[in-house]
């Protein structure tokens, strides 16, 4: 164990809320994500609303998805959304030429999606064709599912079976247009987003749509200059980017069996996206001082190479420790940057890449992701309370990185929520924060961790990780002392007077 690091609470007139937005997912036709995933069909033995399996449902229900990224991903620029309502025996098949080549006979579609988010009680985002769809296309979506009125759109929706629009507020203009959307210079994509978000209805939406473009890779500094520089802020809401935990995309390293060199590495790549926030925000601010644009990083997570035989389908991959460590780190780093970022969704929802939930046949398991997106979903709407501190380091072979990540809120009904990330494989990091100003009288706080970084909750062993009562901290005269293990996520409540 090492000294003693002293956090600081500081003050910040008009703190930002932490909108309940960045705790989103993200679902793609992909592996096994929808087919075999969320959607087993009406006819399976497997417990189901309307095709989608019912202990998924309730798990997504307890996590309070905000929202749910859909149909993708690379996939949205190859889906033509009429293909997916109306008779299930007229309509024709897709082949996923981005995921694995299978032949998907489109009967999840619009309806089947927009349906479920009512249910999950989650506002859906949809991603819309801009790589091969037309400009038309998207526009009829858009009153497919939001005109009211009488429309050849909305007559169809009827025909279809729902009578009420769904009100989708959300809108993604393409997804990874310089790469599988595309691979469009941003100097072109942004006349493509233009024309595309002039013809997409806002009348319907209380408030418009709200239109997200597709932003950068990583570092790509300039494609968000290039986009903040020549899209109206009037028709651009949301500027996107994605960032991977993957270490090479080469050779990305096993999911399971990772040494602490890679997991190290991994660390490395994940605490990146502090520094990716902070270079695009700053070029966010020279166009958009007044942060009427938000960033929303619509792709994030863990990504790592599965080998064929372990794999239940394409990106399928475990979820051990370290994903926690990921999904720990991150969302410290969106709450602290709450004031620009107003959205983020984890990749992907079921069986692919960070998975919160995996299936096999009728079994399901909750994943050591799911367990710290349930332990922070305290922070959704709440009040950012900035911290300040150095964080002792995490060192290995001759790098440090940060051991720790912190953040903090107060929500409508006073209550102050920490969340602790300790990163460091081996030491034991203690902290004190002074919390007289908060008048706190009792704490109370729960534990991720496991004996072993590479721990994972299996299908014969599903609940190997779950999140424990935490009772390390002392409060004494105001002064919070808490003592963070090695690898451990930590959620502390703080009740006041
Ligand atoms: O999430 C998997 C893929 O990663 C998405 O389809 C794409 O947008 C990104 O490259």
């Amino acid at each position: 164990s090492s000294a003693q690091t002293k956090i600081e609470l500081t003050h910040q007139e008009n703190a930002p809320i932490i909108s309940k937005h960045i705790y989103g997912h993200f679902a793609e036709h992909l592996g096994k994500c929808i087919y075999e995933g969320f959607y087993v069909g009406e006819n399976s033995t497997i417990p189901n609303s309307a095709g989608v399996r019912k202990d998924i449902i309730e798990a997504l229900k307890e996590l309070q998805i905000p929202n749910l990224r859909w149909p993708g991903g690379c996939f949205a620029d190859t889906y033509h959304w009429m293909d997916g309502i109306g008779d299930l025996d007229k309509r024709p098949t897709i082949v996923n030429t981005w995921w694995g080549g299978t032949t998907e006979d489109n009967s999840f579609g619009t309806h089947n999606f927009l349906n479920l988010c009512k249910e999950l009680g989650a506002e859906p985002y949809l991603s819309g064709n801009v790589g091969s769809g037309g400009v038309q296309e998207l526009a009829d979506w858009v009153q497919y599912t939001n005109f009211k009125g009488k429309s050849p759109m909305s007559d169809l929706r009827r025909e279809n079976g729902r009578e009420e629009p769904w009100g989708v507020k959300y809108w993604g203009i393409g997804n990874e247009a310089w790469g599988c959307g595309g691979n469009m210079r941003a100097e072109y994509y942004v006349d493509i987003y233009r024309k595309y978000a002039t013809f997409m209805s806002n009348a319907d939406v209380d408030g418009g749509l709200y239109k997200i473009a597709s932003g950068a890779n990583d570092d790509d500094y300039n494609w968000t200059e290039v986009l903040m520089k020549n899209i109206p802020k009037s028709m651009l809401q949301g500027v996107a980017l994605h960032h991977y935990t993957v270490i090479d995309w080469a050779d990305k390293g096993p999911d399971i069996d990772f040494n602490e060199e890679t997991y190290f590495k991994s660390m490395k790549q994940s605490w990146l996206m502090e520094e990716l926030i902070t270079k695009h925000t700053a070029i966010m601010d020279k166009y958009d001082a007044e942060k009427e644009v938000d960033l929303i990083v619509d792709e994030w997570g863990g990504w790592y190479d599965v080998d064929k035989e372990k794999s239940r389908g394409v990106l399928y991959q475990q979820n051990t420790m370290r994903d926690a460590m990921i999904a720990g780190m991150n969302l410290n780093i969106f709450n602290n940057h709450a004031d620009r970022v107003k959205m983020a969704n984890l990749a992907q929802t079921v069986n692919v890449l960070q998975a919160v939930i995996l299936t096999d046949d009728e079994k399901m398991i909750l994943t050591p992701t799911y367990h710290v997106m349930n332990m922070y979903k305290v922070h959704q709407d709440a009040t950012l309370l900035p911290l300040k501190f150095n964080s002792p380091k995490y060192s290995y072979g001759g790098e440090s990185l940060p051991a720790l990540t912190v953040s903090a809120s107060q929500n409508s009904e006073n209550l102050t929520h920490i969340s602790f990330t300790n990163i460091d494989a081996k030491s034991n990091h203690e902290i004190t924060i002074d919390l007289n100003e908060l008048d706190i009288k009792t704490i109370s706080g729960s534990i991720l961790t496991s004996t072993s970084l590479q721990d994972y909750n299996s299908f014969n062993n599903p609940s190997k990780i779950t999140p424990k009562n935490f009772e390390d901290y002392t409060l004494k005269r105001g002064i919070l002392t808490v003592s963070l293990p090695p690898f451990s996520v930590v959620v502390l409540k703080a009740l006041q007077d």
